[in-house]
């Protein structure tokens, strides 16, 4: 981009970005600046140079305050910010590319995280567009500003395909549907839609929200609504919740970039296709349809795999949540359960499903929560940490406690909580009673033991964290003579 003395031109039509003249004031792009008599009738030229056209209903002190706002907001000023929002100035007035303060805040290099709390506290709206349909959360993400942007999320700020879609053709993943073939369905739970497909030559998986279903079952609760069979009724909100876990999650998985994790190759986010996106196929399938492939095997028989096999696998979820727990901005899983597991055609092990990662505010109403664990299948509930059922506040240490259950499951070829009976809500009764069930221990590999007990903890700050299982889990495994028989 050239910047010539005080007019500022892109070829780039997509999105210019606002610039400043040399006394640091934004002028928006393509915005020559004020001659004299192109300035206000009987006045002085507008000293930002957002000058004219102001739109109808809009006086030009408002648009002079948006600018003085806008110019607050992007020098990262808290100061002056402060004093013009005291002043009474609307945080939510635009410039001439139709940039808030938010926008410029969220964009800036310094001061960006005070300029925008202090915007936020203001009520300035959180999921304004500009001319580009681009909103602050957008800003935010582009100038990598973490902080600032999970604040804005925090507030309420919107993912939007559009959003996305720029960032896919500005990281080169964005995926061009006519190039998918889709060979089968793998999987299909109520939120979502698993394919196998043949992508350049190479078998992918494809994952998209399963919104036309739901679509026919609202339209199907809307004409029944006295007939209760169904079981299920979506609202437009719940519509709305499934749409944005599948781009939370692309938002996500095309950060992540770990050995553990499975591997995001690309999304389709075109105006006019349904949102889905692409990774690496593990042909070996979860570990839960594995374990219960075994079990058929040997006619219904417990299987359980060898003490290496159980190291290989757990040392390897541990890398995958020490990865996530301890990025810049930590991710909590949220759903770890074997269902979440997934195998390549050696065995090896890598973690998938991001879908909720904090997508489920605690906030949240009882039923549209319901739905949402209700649609991951039972074995969501049992792997959830005490602290989630009973909506206290938590950490990344609910995944610790996932992770001493999928030990258990492993080691003894068993679902946890088996011996409460066949209703796999009985566990969530006697969370919410303030029981603290816990699965029998001693059913597994000895060596394993100590780690499943202290990772499902009563005492959250006892759990350890995933660096320290990474940690003891690869000195047992390098152990010499380790014992390969299961239960000693
Ligand atoms: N990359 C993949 N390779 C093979 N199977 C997969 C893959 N991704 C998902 N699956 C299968 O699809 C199921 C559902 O996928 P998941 O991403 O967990 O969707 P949901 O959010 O609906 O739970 C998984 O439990 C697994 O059986
Ligand atoms: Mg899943």
């Amino acid at each position: 981009m050239a910047c010539g003395g005080n007019v500022c031109r892109t070829e780039n039509t997509a999105e210019p970005e606002a610039s400043f003249d040399t006394e640091q004031r934004v002028i928006p792009l393509g915005e020559v600046v004020p001659s004299a008599n192109s300035s206000k009738p009987g006045g002085d030229a507008h000293p930002s140079g957002a000058v004219g056209n102001a739109s109808e209903g809009e006086t030009w002190e408002t648009r002079q305050a948006a600018m003085e706002l806008c110019y607050a907001a992007a020098a990262g000023n808290t100061v002056l910010m402060q004093s013009l929002l005291d002043a009474g100035h609307n945080p939510c007035n635009s410039d001439y590319e139709g940039k808030t303060p938010l926008h410029l805040a969220a964009a800036a290099k310094t001061g960006a995280l005070e300029v925008t709390k202090l915007l936020l506290s203001h009520r300035a709206n959180v999921n304004a567009g500009d001319r580009w349909g681009q909103t602050a959360l957008y800003q935010a993400q582009r100038a990598k500003n973490f902080e600032a942007r999970q604040m804005l999320l925090d507030s309420g700020a919107e993912l939007q395909n559009s959003s996305l879609r720029q960032q896919a053709a500005d990281n080169l993943w964005s995926v061009n549907r006519a190039e998918l073939h889709i060979e089968r369905e793998l999987s299909s739970t109520l939120k979502s839609i698993v394919h196998l497909a043949n992508w350049r030559g190479t078998q992918v998986v494809v994952k998209c929200a399963k919104l036309d279903q739901v679509q026919l079952m609202k339209t199907y609760t809307e004409r029944n609504k006295s007939e209760p069979s169904i079981g299920h009724s979506f609202n437009d909100d719940t519509l709305q919740a499934m749409h944005k876990e599948l781009l939370h999650e692309i938002e996500l998985l095309q950060s992540f970039r770990h050995p553990d994790l499975v591997m995001f190759m690309g999304a389709i986010l075109e105006e006019e296709e349904s949102v889905m996106f692409i990774t690496e196929y593990m042909s070996g399938g979860d570990l839960e349809r594995y374990f219960m492939e075994k079990r058929r095997q040997s006619n219904g028989e417990l299987w359980r795999p060898s003490l290496w096999q159980l190291l290989d696998w757990s040392t390897a979820i541990a890398r995958a949540l020490s990865f996530l727990h301890n990025c810049s901005q930590p991710v909590v899983h949220r759903d770890l359960k074997p269902l979440n597991l997934l195998l390549t055609k050696k065995l090896e092990l890598k973690v998938t499903d991001f879908g909720i990662s904090k997508m489920i505010p605690h906030a949240s109403s009882a039923t549209d929560h319901e739905h949402y664990t209700m649609t991951g299948g039972v074995g969501s509930w049992l792997y959830m940490a005490p602290e989630v059922v009973r909506h206290k506040p938590y950490d990344v240490k609910v995944d610790i406690y996932s992770f001493g259950l999928i030990l258990y499951f492993m080691s003894s070829g068993r679902s946890p909580f088996y011996d409460l009976g066949r209703d796999p809500e009985l566990v969530l009764k006697e969370y919410i009673k303030g029981n603290e069930p816990r699965p029998r221990f001693q059913e597994c590999a000895k060596q394993l033991q100590p780690f499943m007990c202290a990772a499902w903890h009563v005492d959250v700050s006892q759990r350890p964290s995933s660096q320290e299982l990474v940690r003891e889990l690869s000195a047992l495994q390098a152990a010499p003579g380790k014992c390969t028989c299961l239960i000693s």
